[in-house]
């Protein structure tokens, strides 16, 4: 990164404390660090502070006669190599999306020549609204990358959920890749055959809460789904993971929204759409405790044991498949069966309606669920094929190959039947 310059537009929030330290940790990178605030911004940190850090003067204002003469709000965003809007707030996102430039951070963004990365931060509702996430996917298709934001707690009291600022470390990756992608795409010269496709993709267990401090669980360790959302952005494809909870490092290059239980997957995946692929490798609980505990359940001497009472989840891939309108053109569910693998999974695939179910034996022996290989089946309607034992990335791969190989030839027919079409007219 030593030489770069990024433009870091500071929102208002609580989170922008960690901008100071995000500036520090630049500069010892030997990142030039131009800086401006939000008047929201300035009610968090103040100008004189980050200025100390950056060796720079801070702009804040659209109309300043001296920052109009000196550089101006277009040259202050040409400069820089990246622009990074970190926290972005829904408000800074609300007017990115939808081209307003009524300050000095709002006119630079809308005057840049390059995507911006967008590190949010806000209240997990505001976040999960669906105008903020009908901004992020307006952001998305125009080009702008997504750093966090993480799930946990909130400043405020009892709020919990996403919409934390991703951490410095984080923060720093996400610059590195996209500073480094830009570079890679212009040295490979090909976009890749997934190029400008949404391919959304689910990973991990989910966890059912049966009280604060207990959960029921399963074996997924999220090896397949992330492996597969990876592969996906490597062949230049818009990517959204949504995973329960994992031990592993958000994929290169995708935007990774972190969830718990079944009804929050399904409540993100829904809000991801519009999407060309959507693939269900998560392990979805099929059930979750019916009465919850407020507070953690207590032995009670004497008494047996509490008996859970279990309701149903509800079913994402069915949800999902069975869309009429919104319905991603290719939905791909995973079986992961323990007997009679072929039979039950051609079942699965009629009973969810999707396009293509890849199975999977998870018997203990095979060691699949946490493992580091896969022996799969791709099953689409009237024929399957059976590959041999893969690692996970190599299943992630072929699969992503033969995902492009569909999209590829519906594409094709679709232009086909549109050429018939326009010969039949002509006549
Ligand atoms: O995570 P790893 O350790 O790498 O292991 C990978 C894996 C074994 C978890 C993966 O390859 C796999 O098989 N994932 C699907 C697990 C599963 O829940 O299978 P199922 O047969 O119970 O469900 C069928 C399909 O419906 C799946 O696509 C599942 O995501 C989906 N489903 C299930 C229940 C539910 N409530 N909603 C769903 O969307």
């Amino acid at each position: 990164m030593e030489d770069k310059s990024i433009l870091l537009i500071v929102g208002g929030g609580i989170a922008a404390y960690k901008c100071l330290e995000l500036i520090r940790r630049l500069r010892e990178r030997g990142v030039d660090v131009r800086v401006v605030m939000t008047k929201a911004a300035q009610q968090f940190i103040t100008p004189l502070s980050v200025s100390a850090l950056t060796n720079e003067r801070v702009f804040t204002e659209l109309f300043d006669l001296d920052d109009e003469r000196e550089i101006g709000h277009i040259r202050l965003s040409r400069d820089a190599d990246l622009i990074l809007v970190a926290p972005a707030t829904a408000d800074l996102i609300a007017k990115m999306a939808n081209g307003l430039a009524n300050d000095l951070a709002s006119s630079v963004l809308l005057a840049s020549d390059k995507p911006p990365l967008i590190a949010p931060a806000m209240n997990p509702q505001m976040w999960l609204n669906p105008a903020t996430q009908r901004n992020v996917h307006q952001l998305e298709a125009d080009g702008a990358r997504f750093v966090g934001p993480e799930t946990g707690e909130m400043a405020e009291r009892d709020e919990a959920g996403p919409g934390r600022l991703a951490e410095v470390p984080a923060l720093i990756h996400a610059i590195e890749e996209m500073t480094a992608s830009d570079r890679s795409t212009r040295a490979r010269g090909s976009p890749g055959p997934l190029f400008d496709r949404h391919v959304v993709v689910t990973s991990g267990p989910t966890h059912e809460p049966i009280d604060p401090v207990r959960y029921i669980a399963n074996r997924s360790s999220g090896k397949q789904g992330h492996a597969i959302a990876g592969a996906a952005a490597k062949a230049g494809a818009r990517v959204t993971l949504i995973t329960g909870p994992v031990n592993l490092p958000d994929p290169d290059g995708v935007k990774t929204i972190k969830v718990e239980t079944a009804r929050e997957m399904l409540a993100v995946t829904e809000q991801t759409l519009p999407a060309d692929v959507a693939v269900f490798c998560a392990a979805v609980a099929d059930w979750s405790v019916a009465e919850q505990g407020d507070q953690k359940i207590k032995k009670k001497k004497g008494k047996p044991p509490p008996a859970l009472k279990l309701v149903a989840n509800p079913d994402i891939l069915k949800t999902i498949a069975s869309r009429k309108k919104g319905r991603p053109e290719l939905v791909i569910g995973f079986a992961a069966e323990t007997e009679n693998v072929l039979q039950h999974a051609r079942m699965k695939l009629k009973r969810k309606g999707c396009d293509w179910i890849v199975a999977n034996d998870v018997s203990t022996e095979t060691g699949v669920m946490g493992g580091d290989s896969n022996s799969v089946h791709l099953i689409r309607t009237g024929r399957h094929e059976s590959w041999p034992e893969l690692s996970k990335e190599d299943v992630a791969a072929t699969l992503v190959e033969e995902i492009a190989r569909e999209l590829a030839s519906t594409k094709r027919t679709a232009a086909n039947s549109k050429s018939i079409r326009a010969k039949v007219d002509k006549r």
